[in-house]
């Protein structure tokens, strides 16, 4: 059976991976400045995160969500210590379109309308209502067109406040940094208002923080530089450091009922136990600190290359702009300089997500192989 084909992929076979390098079949290392998509939070295969799973996997990997999991309560307590966001419950599942999926299908159980509202360049994911919400045609199915959805420029407080006047909205859902649509970022007093506007209509504010979320923005969560208080809160990725698992935090005004929400997987014992490893690596080893101080670093030396017309977003959730389509150079960056990068909707744009365990060392590989590849 050959495999569906949805991916284009680069013809290079990852067979191992330490901290912020890949392997490939021939030991040839690479520099991950991509972290498989935003999802290497604390560096691949960090020793105490591959002891807990082992640890957990040799006991019990698995059991039902319709029995208790202590696991689960001691992820819960460890986030809220983490993150700061006291108050809110959680429920976990598998992966960030289902976060964004339970967090949409929540609210409007929750206010009992039914139209969202999303931004331009937003993406929240592949299923039903979460891809609706994605401002992306080519992968919107004619099913999920049937979901009651409007886009709005981001930034726009005017047009907002006039769609969650007909009182139909059950959510309002934004990236605080936008991540696959290209890095961008509003400002303090649209994300304000946009909160106090949702308060004002009974709509959700849904902060989608499973990109930029879990320390990658340099703060917990990217929404926390703002005054704001988000009804439900997506997370994903950065979460398991690899190992698949999702969630949404839930402001206490929501109230959970038996059966509401619903998942086999979400949660389970090897995932709880991966997530709560990554928290506690993130605290002890001062990664949002670290986060910081190389993304001061990074945009310092960005600044010297000429080729580089702006830089976008945050923390290591970083958009290098150039005047010209990057991806020939993201290739010659894999092939010949060994260093892998992102890509996003805006094809001017190399992404940069690394681990965030980065180092000053591995920012001065990158631009130096950068000036050898513009000359
Ligand atoms: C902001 C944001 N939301 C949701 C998703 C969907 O996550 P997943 O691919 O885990 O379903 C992504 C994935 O890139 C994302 O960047």
């Amino acid at each position: 059976m050959s495999l569906f084909n949805v991916y284009p992929l680069f013809d290079i076979t990852p067979v191992k991976a330490t901290d912020v390098f890949v392997y490939d079949e021939n030991g040839t290392e690479y520099l991950d400045l991509y972290g498989g998509h935003a999802v290497i939070s604390i560096g691949h295969s960090h020793p105490k995160y591959v002891k807990a799973i082992s640890d957990q996997v040799a006991k019990m990997g698995f059991y039902s969500n319709s029995i208790k999991n202590p696991l689960q309560t001691e992820l819960a307590k460890k986030l809220v210590s983490v993150s700061g966001c006291k108050n809110y419950e959680l429920f976990l599942c598998n992966s960030g379109a289902e976060a964004n999926e339970n967090a949409l299908k929540l609210a409007s159980f929750h206010n009992q309308k039914h139209k969202v509202i999303a931004f331009k360049n937003g993406f929240h994911g592949r299923t039903s209502a979460a891809v609706a919400a994605t401002d992306n045609a080519k992968i919107v199915a004619p099913l999920n067109a049937q979901q009651e959805v409007e886009i709005l420029e981001l930034g726009d407080l005017e047009s907002l406040e006039n769609a969650l006047q007909k009182n139909d909205c059950c959510a309002v859902i934004v990236e605080f940094i936008q991540g696959v649509g290209g890095l961008d970022q509003s400002t303090a007093e649209f994300y304000e208002s946009a909160d106090a506007l949702c308060k004002k209509y009974n709509t959700c504010f849904i902060a989608d923080e499973v990109q930029s979320g879990f320390g990658r923005s340099g703060e917990f969560f990217a929404f926390q530089k703002f005054n704001v208080t988000p009804d439900i809160i997506s997370i994903a990725k950065g979460m398991g450091n690899g190992f698949p698992i999702g969630g949404i935090l839930i402001h206490p005004s929501i109230k959970a009922s038996f059966g509401l929400l619903g998942t086999t997987f979400g949660g389970n014992h090897l995932a709880s136990v991966a997530c709560t490893t990554v928290l506690e690596v993130i605290e002890e080893e001062k990664l949002m600190d670290n986060v910081k101080v190389i993304s001061a670093y990074f945009l310092e030396k960005a600044k010297n290359i000429p080729q580089i017309k702006n830089c976008k977003g945050r923390g290591l959730m970083l958009g290098l702009e150039f005047n010209e389509p990057v991806a020939d150079l993201r290739k010659r960056l894999i092939f010949n300089q060994h260093i892998f990068t992102g890509s996003a909707k805006n094809p001017n744009l190399l992404r940069i997500l690394p681990p965030l365990t980065l180092q000053k060392g591995h920012v001065d590989a990158f631009f130096d192989a950068l000036k050898t590849e513009l000359k």
